[in-house]
């Protein structure tokens, strides 16, 4: 096969492909991979040659279609620096392709051999605590040290070398979910790396000592090299230096992509890349910065088994990806067939459970359902961890499941290159999140996440398709915009926001929002300054409860309770549409409406649950044109669009009932308790 051959098999729709190609010049999916992609994490390593007979075989039964191998292969690899083992890598390759199996290869840059660390101690991640952490796990080592990252490249680079034309090659996976387990590391290395970075960030000394309000508590630094990183203080470390250390971090692992990247780019610029990302489950890593720096969004996924209604959380999560990728298809690198191993209580799926998670993620944007691992092990930190092919065998349940899920995969095989389209965007920012989650706030339970989890919730509940986008994104596609927590806005964000009103868009902002600028620094003008013009209002005063109180409010004539948090509004512009009846601003105003140019803003200064966030919501969508949509509790229908106008729909229960959900345009569909069902429905039904 030549490399022309390959590009002609990449499948995804023409205006993907088109759009990709100029502006990266290269594919945009797994190559030569058509349909959906099924599969999982392979790591023959640990088995022998019969074995991995076996595993191809039973790959072909379960319907799978590509293997992501090599990510943890360093040591089999090159068991001794400059030592290559080929031989057993190159007979695996073999197998597959032979089977027809593609192969997603990975960098192995996320487990070091032991030989690396023995050369260089010095390569480990310290932690804040000083302390060099060992070998004997995995996790890279600290992604500032220089050796670590020529061997990096070199291993890459060798990989590249010998498998860049294999004909089963279809995609490269670097590393291993970067930010986890390292996300920082406080070596001398990171700590040198820190200086130059904030001195170029902020362009001097001065400008460093401006940014991070140094004159505070004594903190200025007189000669660069007293810029520090935020090591343990006797109290509380400067919070501008903290946000600025995140950044850092999450910058300084991006380069160590980036050279890997690079490297395969460079001899083997026909394969995509991709580096599968922890969308909303690793907060060390700024993804907006990183999802144009790939080739393929890929996302791990695991549920959070504490969590009886988990499949919330997936769907943000998957919701999260793909406004990643922009809308265009993703892959869900990883996910479980059952437990996982590494929680407290590691619940058991449920049967039909993975199927519907599965489903959840494909009805979400997912061209590739993917999991960790195919074949359980038996012995390291895993062994425990639920696989495609269980302890069990191929008796189990699980198996039964895995093949099923395999052959309903294949029939849906038309779904792949369509499209979720989302009215309303919520916004995202890993910085805000940072900033907000310092300590020393007005309240410290107020958190980011949760805000953003509770307003999602309420859309997920009304059956509404949302996006995400970064504050500084072009919003104007978007009938309603959702800033649940907006605690950082940079300038530019914050003039996005008011254009958005301005030219007829609907804003609701949560509270605690537009409090500070880039550099975690109060603006000068109150507690919301960014955002007052746009809202017409001023926050006087953050006035968090009691642990154990509540504060009652009306809204839209209806009684609800705040229990967490309140402020103190003072109106320039605005219409109140709810006020407190009791608390510590009894009287005062808790909502409000203004309308700003072509559109409409509202405010909302208080922490309302899932319940009560539907009278915030209802006018808001009446502006939007938005309806919530009547199906049973738990119950989801989701809807891809293919370019030629055929719905594609997923209708989805959670509930331990069998529920009928009825559809435009198509028969009504039956949904098993716990199950799947699908439906297509023409283009002439849907225009017609
Ligand atoms: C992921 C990781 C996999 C495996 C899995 C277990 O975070 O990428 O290698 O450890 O967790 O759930």
């Amino acid at each position: 096969m030549t490399r022309d051959r390959f590009q002609s098999l990449d499948p995804s729709t023409p205006s993907d492909r088109l759009e990709h190609a100029q502006r990266t010049g290269r594919p945009s999916w797994p190559l030569g991979a058509t349909g959906l992609v099924y599969g999982g994490d392979y790591n023959p390593e640990q088995w022998t040659r019969e074995t991995w007979v076996e595993d191809v075989h039973l790959m072909q039964e379960a319907g799978v279609t590509m293997v992501s191998i090599g990510m943890f292969s360093w040591a089999s690899i090159e068991p001794r620096r400059g030592e290559f083992h080929w031989e057993w890598l190159d007979e695996v390759f073999a197998l597959l392709h032979e089977a027809g199996i593609r192969v997603d290869l990975g960098t192995p840059t996320a487990a070091p051999p032991a030989w690396f660390f023995r050369e260089h101690p010095e390569a480990r991640v310290v932690d804040r605590d000083g302390r060099a952490l060992g070998p004997g796990s995995r996790g890279m080592a600290c992604p500032s040290s220089p050796a670590y990252r020529l061997a990096a490249t070199g291993i890459t680079r060798a990989l590249a070398e010998r498998y860049g034309d294999h004909p089963a090659l279809a995609l490269w996976h670097v590393h291993n979910e970067y930010g986890a387990p390292v996300g920082e590391s406080f070596s001398r290395f990171a700590q040198d790396a820190f200086r130059d970075w904030a001195l170029r960030r902020h362009g001097s000394l001065d400008a460093v000592n401006a940014a991070w309000g140094t004159a505070f508590w004594g903190q200025a630094f007189g000669v660069p090299e007293e810029i520090h990183a935020p090591l343990p203080t006797p109290s509380m470390q400067n919070p501008s230096l903290e946000l600025d250390w995140r950044r850092f971090s999450s910058e300084q692992i991006l380069e160590c992509f980036r050279a890997e990247r690079d490297v395969l780019h460079e001899l083997t610029p026909h394969v995509p890349v991709t580096t599968n990302f922890m969308a909303h489950t690793c907060p060390n890593i700024d993804l907006w910065k990183w999802a144009d720096e790939v080739d393929v969004v890929s996302n791990d996924h695991y549920l959070i088994a504490a969590d009886a209604r988990n499949f919330v959380e997936l769907a943000l999560d998957a919701d999260l990806t793909r406004s990643l990728a922009r809308g265009r298809p993703w892959m869900l690198m990883e996910h479980s067939t059952s437990g996982v191993n590494w929680q407290g209580r590691n619940v058991a799926k449920r049967p039909g459970e993975m199927a519907r998670n599965s489903l959840s993620h494909v009805g979400r944007g997912a061209d590739a359902v993917m999991f960790f691992q195919w074949r359980a092990s038996l012995k390291g930190a895993e062994k425990f961890h639920s696989a495609m092919l269980p302890h069990a065998g191929t008796s189990s349940r699980i198996w039964r499941e895995v093949a099923e899920l395999g052959a309903q995969l294949e029939e849906l095989a038309d779904l792949q290159g369509t499209r979720v389209h989302a009215d309303v965007a919520i916004l995202w920012d890993w910085e805000s999140h940072w900033a907000q989650d310092l300590p020393w706030r007005p309240a410290d339970d107020l958190s980011h996440r949760a805000q953003i989890q509770t307003w999602y919730e309420r859309l997920w509940r009304d059956h509404i398709a949302v996006d995400f986008a970064h504050p500084e994104d072009d919003l104007s596609a978007y009938r309603l915009v959702l800033a649940p927590a907006s605690y950082l806005l940079s300038d530019a964000a914050a003039r996005n926001l008011e254009a958005y009103v301005h030219d007829g868009g609907n804003l609701v902002v949560g509270p605690f929002s537009g409090v500070v600028d880039g550099e975690d620094g109060v603006r000068p003008g109150g507690l919301n300054a960014a955002l007052a013009p746009v809202l017409g209002l001023e926050v006087h005063e953050f006035c968090p409860l009691r642990d154990g109180d509540e504060a009652r409010l009306v809204l839209d004539g209806k009684p609800l309770r705040s229990r967490l948090w309140c402020e103190d509004l003072q109106l320039r512009g605005a219409d109140a549409i709810g006020s407190y009846t009791d608390g510590p601003v009894a009287e005062g105003v808790a909502a409000t409406r203004h309308a700003y140019g072509d559109g409409a803003a509202w405010y909302l200064a208080s922490d309302l649950d899932v319940e009560d966030l539907a009278a915030m919501f209802s006018g808001p969508y009446l502006a939007a044109g938005l309806t919530a949509r009547d199906l049973p509790e738990d119950v989801e229908l989701l809807e891809r669009r293919a370019e030629d106008g055929t719905r594609h729909l997923i209708a989805l229960n959670h509930t331990a009932q069998p529920v009928t959900v009825s559809v435009d345009g198509a028969a009504p569909l039956e949904v098993p308790a716990g199950g799947v069902a699908t439906a297509r429905v023409p283009a002439s039904v849907t225009a017609g």
